[in-house]
């Protein structure tokens, strides 16, 4: 069942890639040209993808309409159908932010999603529309017929949309599984400068033990962060510096330096920050920041 699934989605590439392609960029002008909206939708401040946590609701919402339909309650049917309407709509908005930074499959699976999630709004504005508010009759056929349609396709979207998330990653810590260790291990710098030290103020990518890392010198001090962009794994020591902080090559998330705040999205996670010292033989030793010895 689930092969037969992901071939069904699979096979709507041959349309959703093209298009997906187009969409996506008018919707990453938009998005990056709001910074701060964008942040929002994503959900920095929450510390966790908005759109997640908003798409339930109106799915739980349309599912009570079509409850209370059954029983013969029209007036909070078509209550519940407006709220469900007015969610779909916030959901979508949030939903459209994170799509702003998809890539590859993730993109085009991502349209699929969206293109199910814009057809079943579209469906239950029209069966809002269809609605008699005031009369205590059952709703039309016509209403309900679209109601149902309309749940069902969205929990069809939903599917898709968390093969998005769940098989293939978007939106997901890439830190989810990093384990910390609190044994000081070797640092070994990409590159030193004339004098045998770390580069000062930029980047540089250093490796330490499995992990690779980007390192900031600020004089004495070596701050230094996880090189993988928790978003979506970009390399931050190929990102520049602004206002000390890191900003990722491909999306432009913000990291704070001294301590892996995320300050701009797309990223709704902090950076690992590794602490790094220097060894009696004059070389670099580092460890996940917070770890006790
Ligand atoms: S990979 Fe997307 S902002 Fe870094």
């Amino acid at each position: 069942m689930a092969q037969l699934i992901a071939r069904l989605i699979a096979a709507q590439s041959v349309w959703a890639k093209p298009f997906g392609d187009r969409v996506q960029g008018l919707v990453h002008r938009a998005f990056h040209a709001i910074p701060a909206i964008r942040d929002l939708l994503n959900g920095r401040w929450l510390g966790h993808p908005l759109h997640a946590a908003m798409t339930d609701l109106p799915i739980g919402i349309l599912g009570l309409a079509v409850v209370l339909d059954l029983l013969g309650d029209n007036f909070g049917a078509a209550i519940a159908v407006g709220l469900a309407l007015l969610g779909l709509l916030g959901a979508a908005l949030a939903g459209l932010a994170d799509y702003a930074d998809t890539d590859g499959t993730a993109r085009t699976t991502a349209t699929v999603h969206g293109t199910i999630m814009v057809l079943s709004t579209v469906l239950v504005a029209a069966a809002f529309v269809a609605r008699d508010f005031f009369s205590g009759d059952a709703p039309g056929a016509l209403g309900m017929t679209l109601e149902v349609i309309a749940l069902g396709l969205i929990l069809a979207g939903a599917f898709v949309g968390g093969d998005v998330v769940y098989a293939l990653g978007n939106m997901v810590d890439r830190h989810a599984f990093r384990g910390g260790g609190s044994k000081w291990i070797a640092l070994e710098p990409a590159e030193l400068d004339a004098g045998g030290s770390i580069p000062e103020g930029r980047p540089v990518k250093a490796k330490l033990g499995i992990n690779a890392l980007v390192l900031v010198r600020e004089g004495d001090r070596v701050l230094a962060l996880h090189d993988q962009c928790a978003h979506a794994g970009g390399p931050l020591s190929g990102g520049t510096l602004v206002d000390g902080c890191l900003e990722c090559p491909l999306h432009g998330s913000r990291f704070r330096v001294a301590d892996g705040r995320v300050v701009r999205g797309p990223s709704v996670y902090d950076q690992p920050v590794y602490e790094v010292r220097r060894t009696e033989a004059g070389g670099w030793e580092g460890r996940r920041a917070g770890q006790q010895s």
